[in-house]
């Protein structure tokens, strides 16, 4: 049986994205572990060792896998064929699979298609035929393109080790590793891709990645929770929500810690649905780790009790109510820094100079949590 080192690329910045996109949560792993987990179930089929080549800033102790084939993290570089290489390099085996972690759903049959098409001279690509008329576009002028022929190119692409090491050194700016292959003069096989196994690129790509997650991935076994929160809004105190500074507002929220309402919501919603008690009781206002906190570190901590509980968090829908300030232009940045934990959906509302909200007071917010069983 021929042996493969399986690479994950997990280096990039996701600046198409905004956000290291590897790292975000889609389903109950981030996204990067699905490759992993693709690729421990390749143990019996000639996969020997994982190596996840991540970003060089991120820190190689926040990654946490259980994995059953030896597993090394290792640091990337600045273009794509850099990390390849970093992978390439800490590598022991005669062949290789490169796989882009933006790519969760890449099926046991495509790497076994591309397995048994690579040999000691050749590598292995996935295509699919393009579907749509295209053209191209330079600046006002618009001419068409035949599309006959014309293929579009997935990861895993798989090739003999040795011999890509030294292709991947000609260009370090290549697209793919197959351009690097065929730059180099090898020969190269195509088998078919996978629609399903599509790279998550721009923000948008995730709700359709958490559809299919969602179809494909059915969880059993859920229950929700309800959090609610208020507090004063008051001169000379910062104003955060949900981790985020909120710099132009002249008010913020009273209160011991940074007065985070949205994320004490969160954090009560989802303690109630794994039926722990609320933040007031796990984190005593008495408390001086509290009075100081950093609400995001507390989710954590609340994360670490209800994953202990055997729950994991599906869903989240908060609505914040506020007449001041005027919050929608912080909604995506506020939601991204909790889609690093779980996926949620977050809305202001002003309350009509109704009650002490409206009145621009205080501010009130209320969570739902939805929960399934590990
Ligand atoms: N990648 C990498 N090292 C780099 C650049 C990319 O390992 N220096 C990886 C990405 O993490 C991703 C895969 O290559 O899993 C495909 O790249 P792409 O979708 O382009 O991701 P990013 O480079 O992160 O995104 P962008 O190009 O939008 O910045
Ligand atoms: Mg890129």
């Amino acid at each position: 049986m021929k042996n493969f080192s399986f690479i994950i690329v997990a280096g990039g910045k996701g600046s198409r994205f905004g956000t290291k996109k590897q790292f975000m949560k889609l389903g109950d792993k981030s996204l990067w572990q699905w490759s992993a987990d693709s690729a421990a179930e390749l143990k019996d089929s000639g996969v020997n060792e994982i190596i996840l080549v991540i970003p060089k800033d991120s820190d190689k102790n926040e990654i946490l896998w259980n994995s059953p084939l030896p597993f090394k993290i290792i640091h990337g570089g600045d273009t794509r064929s850099e990390s390849v290489l970093n992978g390439l390099n800490t590598a022991s085996c005669e062949y290789v699979l490169i796989h882009d972690a933006a790519r969760p759903f890449a099926d046991k049959n495509l790497f076994l298609r591309l397995m048994n098409a690579t040999d000691e001279n050749s590598g292995a690509i996935p295509v699919l035929p393009v579907a749509d008329a295209l053209k191209k576009i330079d600046g006002e002028n618009i001419s068409i393109v035949n599309r006959d022929g014309l293929f579009v190119t997935q990861t895993p692409q798989s090739f003999p080790r040795e011999k890509l090491i030294e292709a991947v050194k000609l260009n370090l700016s290549a697209k793919d590793e197959a351009e690097s292959w065929l730059s180099a003069g090898h020969k190269l096989k195509s088998v078919e891709g996978n629609k399903m196994n599509f790279k998550i690129t721009w923000t948008e790509d995730m709700a359709t990645a958490r559809a299919l997650a969602e179809k494909n991935f059915p969880r059993s076994q859920t229950r929700t929770g309800l959090g609610y929160d208020v507090h004063q809004l008051v001169p000379e105190r910062k104003l955060i929500l949900g981790g985020i500074e909120i710099k132009d507002s002249p008010l913020g929220l009273l209160g011991h810690s940074d007065a985070d309402l949205l994320t004490h919501a969160v954090m009560d919603s989802i303690l109630g649905a794994a039926g722990l008690d609320d933040i007031g009781n796990i984190f005593p206002a008495s408390d001086e780790k509290f009075r100081i906190a950093d609400s995001i570190e507390l989710l954590k901590e609340v994360l670490k009790l209800v994953k202990n509980s055997g729950w994991r968090v599906d869903f989240v829908d908060a609505v914040v109510e506020a007449q001041v300030p005027r919050l929608n232009k912080y909604r995506e940045e506020i939601k991204k820094n909790f889609e690093k934990f779980f996926d949620i959906n977050i809305k202001f509302k002003s309350a009509e100079n109704l009650n002490d909200s409206g009145r621009g007071l205080s501010m009130t917010c209320w969570a739902c949590a939805t929960l399934s069983r590990e």
